[in-house]
Parts: C-alpha cells; sequence; structure tokens
C-alpha cells in the first residue's frame, strides 16, 4: 500500500456558519438535509477552530452560508478572525446588511465583501432568489463601497440569465465592484434538481464568452471580470479546490470538515472539529485522504499525462452522475462515463422553457 503524500497547510477555510437563508436559489448546491445541520457550532466553537486554522497556516477565512447574516455574533467572530492575523471574506445575499451591521463588522475588521445577485434585471433577479431582494442588495453594494471596503459581485450564471451578461457586467461595474465573478452552476443539492432548466445551451455560452472578451479589455485596469466555462461543455474537468484536500477546506455548520462544501453528499466517514482538531482532521482523517494524490485514481486518469493537472477532476460530480466517486469526472471527454454529460448537453439543445422548482425557504 502506497504512503499518503505530505501535505501542506490549506491556504483557505470556508466557514460555513449556517445554511438558514432569507433566499430560496433555485441553483442553490447547498445540502437538502438540513435536519443534519441545525446544532450549529456556537461562537467559542468557531473561534476555536479559526485559532486552530491560523496557527496551521491558514490565511483567508470565507464567512458563508447559507446566509451568515443570520449569526447575531458574526462580527465578534470577525474580530477574533483579525486578531489571529486571517483575512476575513464576509460571502452574503447582503439581505440584512443594514447600515449599523454593516458598521459593526467594519469595526470589527472584516477585510472584504463579496454580494451575491441573480440577474441585473429586478423581476428576474427577485423570481430565481424566490424572493424580493433585487433592490434590498443594490443598496447593500452602495453600502459596501461607502464603507471602503473591496467588493465583488458574484452572479451564477445558468440558462435563465446568461443571455443578459453584458447588461451584469455593466450593474457591477455601475455599483462599484472591484471584480465581477460570473459562476456557472454547480449541479449539486437544488441545483442538480432544475439542472434540465438550468443548463444553457452552447449557442448561448458562445455568445457570452465574445461579451466576456470584450468586458475584459473595456475594463482591463478598472474591474476584474471573472468568467470560466461551465464543466459541461469543457474537453477536461478543472482541477476542483486545486485538488482533492490540497488547497481549501470546509467546515459544515455542524462541525463536519469536508475538502469541498458538496463532499456532504459523498459516502464517506464523517470528521469533525467537536471530536478532534483541525490539524488532525487535515493531515490524517479518511474523509481528507480519500481522493487526495493520485494514488487512488482509476484509469484511465491513472496513466494520463494530466493527472497532476487536474486531479481527475471533480469527486462530487463523479458521484453524482455515476454514484462513483472515485471515477474520472465524465466531463473528461476521455472517460468512459462522458456520455453522461454529451447526453444533457444535447437535451440541452431542444429544450425551450423549462420552469425553475423553487427551492422552499429555510430561514
Ligand atoms: Fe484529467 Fe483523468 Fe481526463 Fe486525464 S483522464 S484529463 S487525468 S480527468
Ligand atoms: Fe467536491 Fe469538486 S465539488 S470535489
Amino acid at each position: 500500500m502506497s504512503e499518503q503524500p505530505m501535505v501542506d497547510a490549506p491556504y483557505g477555510l470556508l466557514a460555513e456558519l449556517t445554511y438558514r437563508c432569507p433566499l430560496a436559489c433555485s441553483y442553490c448546491s447547498n445540502p437538502l438535509n438540513m435536519s443534519g445541520y441545525t446544532d450549529e457550532l456556537g461562537l467559542q466553537e468557531w473561534k476555536a477552530v479559526m485559532g486552530q486554522a491560523a496557527e496551521m497556516g491558514v490565511l483567508q477565512a470565507h464567512l458563508s452560508g447559507g446566509e451568515p447574516l443570520l449569526r447575531r455574533d458574526l462580527a465578534e467572530l470577525v474580530a477574533f478572525c483579525s486578531g489571529v492575523g486571517l483575512y476575513t471574506n464576509l460571502v452574503t445575499s447582503a439581505v440584512g446588511l443594514s447600515p449599523s451591521r454593516a458598521a459593526e463588522l467594519r469595526e470589527a475588521g472584516l477585510d472584504h465583501v463579496q454580494v451575491s445577485i441573480q440577474a441585473d434585471d429586478p423581476a428576474l433577479s427577485d423570481r430565481i432568489a424566490g424572493t424580493p431582494s433585487f433592490e434590498r442588495k443594490l443598496r447593500a453594494m452602495a453600502l459596501v463601497k461607502s464603507l471602503g471596503w473591496p467588493l465583488t459581485v458574484n452572479v451564477v450564471l445558468h440558462r435563465q440569465n446568461i443571455d443578459r451578461i453584458a447588461s451584469v457586467i455593466r450593474m457591477a461595474e455601475e455599483a462599484g465592484a472591484d471584480r465581477v465573478e460570473l459562476a456557472n452552476t454547480q449541479y449539486y443539492g437544488w441545483a442538480w434538481r432544475n439542472r434540465d432548466a438550468l443548463l444553457p445551451g452552447r449557442e448561448q455560452l458562445e455568445a457570452a464568452e465574445v461579451t466576456v472578451r470584450e468586458a475584459r479589455t473595456r475594463l482591463a485596469g478598472r474591474m476584474d471580470v471573472l468568467y470560466v466555462i461551465p464543466d459541461y461543455y469543457s474537453r477536461y474537468p478543472k482541477p476542483c479546490m486545486g485538488g482533492w484536500a490540497s488547497r481549501q477546506l470546509t467546515v459544515a455548520p455542524n462541525g463536519d470538515v469536508l475538502p469541498c462544501p458538496a463532499a456532504q453528499s459523498l459516502p464517506l466517514p464523517r470528521a469533525s472539529v467537536r471530536e478532534q482538531s483541525l490539524a488532525a482532521i487535515w493531515h490524517d482523517s479518511p474523509v481528507m485522504n480519500a481522493y487526495r494524490g493520485t494514488d487512488w485514481m482509476p484509469s484511465p486518469c491513472r496513466d494520463c499525462d494530466r493527472r497532476e493537472i487536474d486531479f481527475g477532476g471533480c469527486r462530487c460530480q463523479a458521484f453524482q452522475l455515476t454514484g462513483d466517486a472515485s471515477r474520472t469526472d465524465p466531463v473528461c471527454h476521455l472517460s468512459p462515463d462522458h456520455s453522461l454529460v454529451t447526453d444533457a448537453v444535447d437535451a440541452a439543445r431542444t429544450v425551450t422553457d423549462l420552469q425553475l422548482i423553487p427551492r422552499p425557504h429555510r430561514a
């Protein structure tokens, strides 16, 4: 049996403070089994996690959810993170970012804010979010800029909004964003149920890429435009999370530690900060070591020149599509399961106006 590779410290920690959320986005990739996560870590437990993370060498803490603003103790946690030297990024829908709340977070030392918005058109944005929220988000973005924070605007793209990408970019520009992230939908959780209504067509993608190229030229030096083509249309998969348990780790609301948020769906042993230190979990736990490095790989990855470039793609996607997380990501054109992806892409050509299934509220 081969030895596990030496493991560097993770670079970033995604802290999912709660899965509760005032929105009900039809592309939500968070877990569907909410009842497994209601026993949320308390403030002292989160402080212990952050202290251990800083000691391990983690540099960035992404405070996310669900909606992290639903945690009344958020500012206290931010102050603690700042105190131990972590760069803090709030990942929020911005619903609930009142002037007083923002001032409290500024005072606590929050470094960066990422606001998600569903489209540039109020009615469409509210429909995708499952709740009226567009106007509040615009006000919150203005507040973020007025307090001097760097602002990233995040828009999850899919069939229902990708044709508006030019005006989405313009909206971010008008909000004074330093960066716009045009993220294609990941088909986990509720998004998997809506996949056929969310998967864009090839013509839509080709038009979007032209728009992104033009915007990058026009906005060079003023606003970064991040855009990655969706997995289903790629020839090769992405090195998901930079490789399994290689650079990032996620702590779920109940203290479970995972290499990525979607990994909660995989049939792997659990590891919790309530039972072990973060460092012990990172280095030695079965969940982290399950797909680390290249020893676990099946054919064709095992003999492929790209095995240390993309690490066989995304384990969660392999599991979602084939029922086996150790298979080559079916996105790869060399995968024996690649037809699972091409069939979905072919079907997307003929889809006309499939309705999104709204996600139930979880606040
Ligand atoms: Fe990557 Fe595996 Fe495809 Fe090679 S066969 S490109 S390692 S996913
Ligand atoms: Fe879990 Fe890609 S989302 S490995």
